[in-house]
């Protein structure tokens, strides 16, 4: 059973492989402008991380975004004192090195981020990230200062045979075995792949169910639990109302400022 008062409630949205410098201010703007939270003036020091405060209008839930890694120091500058917060969507496991390709967490930590997203469906579907390399993730993060939201989540057909809970749980074995002052230092992301991008979201049910047993798996009442798959300004509020949905992770609906903020209103 949940304890609500423990968890503040998080929205974070995923522009995933979506972007350009033109697209992105536009899209800024609209966001600071309709969240009545203005950046301040830009202080010449431009390695400051963004401060994690709560939004100023919405002081129960935190908000932040997930960039592309090129655009991230552009969103750092924009969205500095904001109230919104920045995240990457994956990591290194490396710290430093001859890793072509890859960005470190102090790297990310350095330019400004406090969050990243680790273990995305879209990562383990597409780059073959296994469970144990999402858990080295999470500790490479968490070694650098930054917060990871790891996601798990079944297939279609994991569901349609029953078997969504067990593949979760299999998931979240290798995130476990780091102990317990380790998961109360992430966030989780519950997205059902077959809610992905395709606007067929769980049900506040069904995803409650599965965040229950995440929740009793994980034997902790104070880690968040995200839902993530087609969340939109209309279906928001009935997820949240759920005990152990403590926010979301918002894809498509995320690279509109509107819909965007009416979830963090939500
Ligand atoms: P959609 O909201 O576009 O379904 O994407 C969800 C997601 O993958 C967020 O990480």
């Amino acid at each position: 059973m949940g304890v609500p008062s423990l968890r503040k409630r998080l929205v974070a949205g995923n522009w995933k492989m979506n972007g350009s410098l033109d697209g992105n201010r536009r899209l800024l703007d609209e966001l600071l402008a309709q969240s009545d939270v203005q950046p301040s003036a830009a202080r010449p020091d431009a390695a400051q991380p963004n401060a994690a405060q709560p939004n100023a209008a919405r002081p129960k839930c935190e908000v932040l975004v997930c960039a592309p890694y090129v655009y991230l120091p552009q969103l750092a500058d924009a969205l500095r004192e904001s109230g919104i917060a920045l995240g990457a969507q994956d990591v290194s496991v490396h710290a430093k090195g001859a890793y072509t390709g890859e960005v470190s967490a102090s790297m990310l930590a350095d330019i400004g981020c406090q969050w990243v997203i680790v273990g995305h469906s879209e990562r383990r579907q597409y780059h073959q990230e296994s469970s144990a390399l999402v858990a080295a993730k999470v500790v490479a993060a968490l070694d650098a200062g930054l917060t990871p939201i790891v996601c798990i989540g079944e297939l279609l057909a994991d569901r349609e045979a029953g078997q969504a809970a067990c593949v979760v749980q299999d998931q979240l074995e290798p995130i476990k075995a780091l102990g317990k002052d380790v998961v109360e230092r992430i966030v989780l992301a519950y997205e059902p792949v077959w809610a992905i991008g395709t606007g067929l979201t769980a049900t506040p049910e069904q995803a409650q169910d599965m965040h229950g047993q995440i929740r009793a798996f994980m034997e902790s009442d104070r880690l968040r639990i995200l839902y993530g798959g087609s969340v939109k300004a209309d279906n928001a509020a009935e997820l949240f109302a759920m005990p152990d949905i403590d926010g979301a992770l918002v894809g498509g609906a995320s690279l509109d400022a509107r819909e965007f903020l009416r979830i963090v209103a939500a």
